[in-house]
C-alpha cells in the first residue's frame, strides 16, 4: 500500500459503482442467519463514503436490493427492507451534513410504503447538497430501467413532444435514473463473484471492472485504495490505440 493516496497525478474516476456482495456468505461462515451479514455490511458503508468523499469522487453508486432479489426468501427480503429504514434514519444527518446528494436510483413505486417515503424524505432533504452525490439503487435492476427509458420516450413521441429520430444517446440518457451523472468510470464488486447482476448495463459502457475477493462486510478503506490502485493502472482507451490521458495517470 502506497504512503499517500491518491498517489500523485493519478486521475481519480469521477463516477465508482458498487456491487456489495458476500453479506450472506460471510454471516455463514460464522455460523450466523445471513441477515447478520446484512446487517454488519451497512456498517461497511460509512468509511466507503467517507473515503470517496474525500478523495473527490464525484459519485458512488452502491447496489442495495435488486428487481431479482425479490426471489429471497421472505425474512431474508423484510430484514433488508428493515435495514433500508434504519440506514436513513441513523445516517441522515450526518450525510446532510457532510453535504452529500442522495439519490434512490430504482423502482420506488414496487416497494413498501414505509421505504419509499423514507427514500423519498432522505433525497428531497439532500437536493440542493453539493458534495458527493450518492446513488443508491434500490429495487433496481438495468433492464427495468431501459425498458422504462423506452417508454418515457415512446410516450414523449406519442404526445407530440419529441420525434422518433430525435432519439439519441443524450436523449436516452436523460431517460435512465442515471440521468445527468457521468458514466461509470469504475466498476468494484466484492465476494470474487464475476459478474453485473444487471446493475447499470448501459452506464459501464466503458467501465473498468475490478472484482476483489474480499466479502462486502469486510471490506474496508484499505480494500477499496487497493481497487483504485488497480484502476489507476488500467489503459483506458475507448476504441482509440493509445491511452486516454484525461483519464490515465499523469507524470
Ligand atoms: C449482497 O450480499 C447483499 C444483497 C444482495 C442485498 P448477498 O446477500 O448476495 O450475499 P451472498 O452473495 O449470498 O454471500
Ligand atoms: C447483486 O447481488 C445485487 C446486490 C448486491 C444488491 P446478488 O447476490 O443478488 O447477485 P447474484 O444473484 O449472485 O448474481
Ligand atoms: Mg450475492
Amino acid at each position: 500500500m502506497s504512503e499517500v493516496f491518491p498517489p500523485k497525478g493519478a486521475a481519480m474516476p469521477r463516477h465508482v459503482a458498487i456491487i456489495m456482495d458476500g453479506n450472506g456468505r460471510w454471516a455463514k461462515q460464522r455460523g450466523l442467519p445471513r441477515a447478520y451479514g446484512h446487517r454488519q455490511g451497512v456498517l461497511t458503508l460509512e468509511p466507503v463514503i467517507e473515503a470517496a468523499g474525500e478523495w473527490g469522487v464525484e459519485a458512488l453508486t452502491i447496489f442495495a436490493f435488486s428487481t431479482e432479489n425479490w426471489a429471497r426468501p421472505r425474512d431474508e427480503v423484510a430484514a433488508l427492507m428493515g435495514l433500508i429504514v434504519e440506514f436513513f434514519n441513523k445516517k441522515i444527518d450526518e450525510l446532510d451534513k457532510k453535504g452529500v446528494c442522495i439519490r434512490i436510483i430504482g423502482d420506488l413505486d414496487g416497494v413498501p410504503e414505509l421505504q419509499r417515503r423514507t427514500a423519498e424524505t432522505a433525497m428531497a432533504r439532500t437536493a440542493c447538497n453539493t458534495g458527493l452525490k450518492l446513488n443508491i439503487a434500490l429495487n433496481y435492476g438495468s433492464r427495468q430501467e431501459i425498458v422504462r427509458a423506452a417508454r418515457l420516450l415512446a410516450e414523449m413521441c406519442s404526445r407530440g413532444q419529441m420525434r422518433p429520430e430525435d432519439i439519441d444517446e443524450n436523449a436516452l440518457e436523460d431517460a435512465l435514473y442515471t440521468r445527468g451523472l457521468p458514466p461509470v468510470d469504475l466498476l468494484i464488486r466484492t465476494s470474487g463473484e464475476e459478474r453485473l447482476s444487471n446493475f447499470l448495463l448501459y452506464q459501464c459502457a466503458y467501465a473498468e471492472f475490478v472484482f476483489v475477493p474480499e466479502l462486502w462486510p469486510d471490506f474496508t478503506r484499505e480494500v477499496f485504495e487497493r481497487a483504485l490502485l488497480a484502476y489507476f493502472g488500467r489503459a483506458r482507451r475507448f476504441g482509440r490505440v493509445e491511452a486516454d490521458a484525461r483519464v490515465t495517470k499523469k507524470g
